[in-house]
């Protein structure tokens, strides 16, 4: 029988994890159906149910839920204990489910294979304290940086992040006005300044000559922050849609064992390619 998986989050319509799942078992010849399931905002758990009671074998989880998938599992990895977040349901026969997040991983595999860039000794600067941040926080911090400042809006949230993960790792917090007369190497977008099209105050110095920027969301058309980090010459200035597919194949390999290759699901996504 075709396992079932599929996307759970509200909204749901505009999911890419439909078309990338499809590539991905096209390409390895797993016998699968993924789709895109619109929960309710007051019933993730009811979802889940009957998702699981329909035959499904496992689930990513977006916005808003991710918070609330960590609650249901019955076991969470350690980086999903660290990342206070899962976007990876594995749905066992038994009842039980399994909780992981990969959205670090896949932000790290974007940056470090299909981009080459090398992040130990560097400079790291996180735009944000979300959600997002805190999930890749402990894979940038295990590339070892020289150092990992996290400047946010609200600086107090910006502190209470780099306390969690002070342990790992050379961690700072700030607020936006502590950044200029300093420079980065590489500066990574996670905050949802760019859903209303705007770019944290940064000085315009900040990212080093040659440097690299990376805006955690993807978008069809370049969002301002790539749009801001090619006005400034950076090296490298990429959007998102390298990480959502590394995530997804790395949800693939938990569920089925076989980690598909990225690199032609990537192209077949970019538009105008
Ligand atoms: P997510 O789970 O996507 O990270 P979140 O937890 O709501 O969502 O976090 C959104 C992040 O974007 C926060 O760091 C937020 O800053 P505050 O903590 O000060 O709210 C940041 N953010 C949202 N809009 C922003 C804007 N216009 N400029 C700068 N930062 C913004």
């Amino acid at each position: 029988m075709t396992d079932r998986y599929a996307v759970v989050g509200n909204p749901i319509a505009h999911s890419k994890s439909p078309r990338i799942h499809a590539l991905f078992a096209a390409q390895t010849g797993q016998d699968l159906r993924y789709e895109a399931l619109l929960a309710p905002l007051d019933d993730f758990a009811g979802t889940v149910r009957r998702f699981r009671s329909e035959g499904g074998r496992g689930l990513n989880v977006t916005v808003p839920f991710k918070h609330e998938a960590f609650a249901l599992a019955d076991r969470r990895t350690p980086r999903a204990e660290r990342a206070g977040a899962v976007n990876t349901l594995t749905l066992h026969a038994d009842g039980s489910i399994d909780g992981d997040t990969t959205d670090g991983v896949g932000l790290l595999t974007d940056l470090t294979v299909n981009h080459g860039l090398d992040l130990a000794g560097r400079s790291l600067l996180v735009l944000g304290a979300g959600g997002a941040v805190r999930g890749v926080l402990e894979p940038l911090l295990a590339e070892r940086p020289a150092r990992l400042v996290i400047a946010n809006r609200t600086v107090a949230k910006a502190l209470e992040l780099a306390g969690l993960f002070a342990d790992l790792g050379p961690v700072e917090g700030c607020g936006f006005d502590a950044l200029p007369g300093r420079r980065f190497d590489l500066i990574v977008n996670g905050t949802a300044a760019g859903l209303s099209n705007e770019v944290p105050p940064l000085p315009d110095d900040v990212l080093i000559e040659g440097g690299a920027c990376y805006d955690m969301v993807y978008a069809d058309a370049p969002t301002a922050f790539v749009r801001w980090a090619r006005e400034r010459g950076a090296a490298h200035a990429l959007d998102g849609l390298g990480m959502l597919v590394e995530q997804a194949a790395e949800s693939f390999r938990i569920w089925r064992g076989v980690r598909p290759d990225t690199r032609p699901v990537i192209a077949a996504l970019r538009p105008g390619i």
